[in-house]
C-alpha cells in the first residue's frame, strides 16, 4: 500500500507544518488540506524566496505535484483568488490542472465575516479572539444545514435562493449589533462571478483521492490549525469550528481510515498561542523579559493576522494528551535554534491538580484552567545550532534537550529543525519519518 501520511500540530498552531510539509512534499504525489480555510497561515522558505500559505496546501510550491482542498475546508473564493494570485507572481503554478478544489467544501461569504465580527462583540470579555475571516460563521452554516457549497453555488437560482434566505437571518442578527445591512443583490453578483471562475477547480476530490490511493499514488495530508484547537478534543470554547486532529483527515477528505500508513506530529521546542483561552506555561509577569526574547527571535507574529504570539514554555502534559489522541507515528520537533540564547530551559512535565479532581473533570480544557504547571530545569547550550543537519553537530545539552522532550511524550523525535529554510533540517533516517521520506 502506498504512504498516506497525516501532517498534526500538536500543540495551539503555528508550530512549523508548512515547513515540514514543503520539505516531505517532494516525497508524494498528491498533497491534501482538509479542514479549517484561510484562518490558516503556513510559511515555506527555500532559499531566499518566502511563501505563506492559507488554502492552498504547502505542496503547491514543488512543482508537478496535484494540490487538493477537501470538503472539510471551508473556502472564501475571494481569498483563494488573492492567494492564487500572489503565488503566481512569485511563479507559482495554481491552474486547475493541478488544483482541485471538493464541490463539498463550503463557501466563505462576506455575511459569514460580519457575523464573526458580532459574534466577538457579543462575547465582550470572554472573545475567543478569531481571526475574523468568517471561519466559525460558515461551519455554524453547514452544520446547521443552510450552508452553500462550491457545487451547490454553480447553479445560480440554488446560490441566489440561499444568499437571500440565509441573509434574512444574518442581516437581523449584524443590525442589532450595529453592524451594516448587506445587500443580497450585491453579494450575488460578487459571488457569482467569483465562484464561475472556480468552476474549472471544482471536482469530486472524495473519488479522486480514493482511486488515487487504490492506484498507488503516495498522500500527504495537511493539517491546519492544531490539536489543542480542535472543536471537540481542544480548550473548548477557545478553539476553531473544525476537527483539526488526524481523524478529521478522514472525515474532511472522504479517504477511508484503513488507508491512513502514519501520523505525523509538529511539535515546537516551546508553545504559542494566538487569541485568547488557558495556556498554563504561558510565560507572564516575572518571565514577560523572556517571551519577548522567545518571540524575537522565533518571529512570533501570526502569518495570517501579523498579531504577536503569546510565547510559553514546552507543556509534556498537552503534547502527550496530543500524542494519545492523535496516534503520533513519529514527531517532527521545530525551532530548535530559537533556544540558542537561553541558559535554562524550563519543560512543565505534569500539573499540580488533585487527582481525584482530576479524573472527575471532562476535558482538558477545564484542567487546563486550573493548573499549576510542574517544572524540570533543563540547562540551554548558549551556542548557535542554526542550520545544523546532523544531530551528531548539536550541543550535548541540545541533544539532552531532544531526547528529554522525546521521552516525556512518549515518540520517537524523527526530525529536528534548526531554521526555518528547507535545508535547515536533521533527519533522523532510523525512525518512520526517516523511512517516508526514503521510499
Ligand atoms: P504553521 O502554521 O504550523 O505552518 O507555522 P507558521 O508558518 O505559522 O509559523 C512557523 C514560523 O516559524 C514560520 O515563520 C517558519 O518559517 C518558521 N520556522 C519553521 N521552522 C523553524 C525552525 O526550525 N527555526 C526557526 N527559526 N524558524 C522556523
Ligand atoms: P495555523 O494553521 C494559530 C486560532 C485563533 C483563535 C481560534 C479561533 O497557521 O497553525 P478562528 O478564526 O479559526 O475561528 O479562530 O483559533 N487560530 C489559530 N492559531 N494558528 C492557526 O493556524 C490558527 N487558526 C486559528 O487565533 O484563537
Ligand atoms: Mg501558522
Amino acid at each position: 500500500m502506498a504512504k498516506t501520511i497525516v501532517v498534526i500540530g500538536a500543540q495551539w498552531g503555528d508550530e512549523g507544518k508548512g515547513k515540514i510539509v514543503d520539505l516531505l512534499a517532494e516525497r508524494f504525489d498528491i498533497v491534501v488540506r482538509y479542514q479549517g480555510g484561510h484562518n490558516a497561515g503556513h510559511s515555506v522558505q527555500v532559499g531566499d524566496r518566502s511563501f505563506v500559505l492559507h488554502l492552498l496546501p504547502s505542496g503547491i510550491v514543488h512543482p508537478g505535484k496535484t494540490c487538493v482542498l477537501g470538503n472539510g475546508m471551508v473556502i472564501d473564493p475571494k481569498a483563494f483568488f488573492q492567494e492564487a494570485e500572489r503565488l503566481m507572481e512569485q511563479g507559482v503554478e495554481v491552474s486547475p490542472s493541478r488544483v482541485k478544489i471538493s464541490s463539498r467544501a463550503h463557501l466563505i461569504l462576506p455575511y459569514h465575516r460580519a457575523l464573526d465580527h458580532t459574534s466577538e462583540e457579543r462575547l465582550g470579555n470572554e472573545k475567543v479572539g478569531t481571526t475574523l475571516r468568517g471561519i466559525g460563521p460558515a461551519y455554524e452554516d453547514k452544520v446547521g444545514r443552510r450552508g452553500i457549497r462550491t457545487a451547490d453555488a454553480l447553479v445560480p437560482d440554488v446560490l441566489r435562493s440561499r444568499i437571500e434566505r440565509n441573509l434574512e437571518d444574518a442581516n437581523r442578527i449584524i443590525m442589532a449589533y450595529g453592524g451594516q445591512k448587506l445587500s443580497a443583490d450585491e453579494i450575488f453578483s460578487e459571488m457569482s462571478q467569483l465562484t464561475e471562475r472556480l468552476s474549472p477547480f471544482i471536482a469530486d476530490t472524495t473519488h479522486y483521492l480514493n482511486v488515487a490511493a487504490t492506484q498507488g499514488k503516495s498522500i500527504l495530508l495537511e493539517g491546519a490549525q492544531a490539536t489543542l484547537l480542535d472543536v471537540d478534543h481542544g480548550t473548548y470554547p477557545f478553539v476553531t469550528s473544525s476537527s483539526t486532529i488526524a481523524g478529521g483527515a478522514i472525515i474532511g477528505t472522504g479517504l477511508a481510515p484503513n488507508r491512513l500508513t502514519g501520523v505525523l506530529g509538529i511539535v515546537r521546542t516551546y508553545t504559542t498561542r494566538v487569541g485568547e483561552g488557558p495556556f498554563p506555561t504561558e510565560m507572564l509577569e516575572g518571565e514577560a523579559e523572556m517571551g519577548q526574547l522567545i518571540r524575537e527571535r522565533g518571529r512570533e507574529y501570526g502569518a495570517s493576522t501579523g498579531r504577536p504570539r503569546r510565547c510559553g514554555w514546552f507543556d509534556a502534559f498537552a503534547t502527550r494528551y496530543a500524542a494519545e489522541i492523535n496516534g503520533f507515528s513519529s514527531v517532527a520537533l521545530t525551532k530548535l535554534d530559537v533556544l540558542d540564547a537561553l541558559d535554562e530551559i524550563k519543560v512543565c512535565v505534569g500539573y499540580k491538580v488533585d487527582e481525584q479532581e482530576l479524573d472527575s473533570l471532562p476535558s482538558v480544557s477545564q484542567e487546563m484552567r486550573r493548573a499549576e504547571p510542574i517544572y524540570a530545569r533543563l540547562p540551554g547550550w548558549k551556542s548557535s545550532t542554526l542550520g545544523t543537519t546532523e544531530m551528531n553537530a548539536l550541543p550535548p545539552e541540545a541533544r539532552r534537550y531532544v531526547e528529554f522532550l522525546s521521552a516525556q511524550i512518549g515518540v520517537e523525535i524523527g526530525l529536528v529543525s534548526t531554521g526555518p529554510e528547507r535545508s535547515q533540517t536533521i533527519v533522523v533516517q532510523d525512525s518512520a519519518l526517516g523511512r517516508w521520506m526514503a521510499e
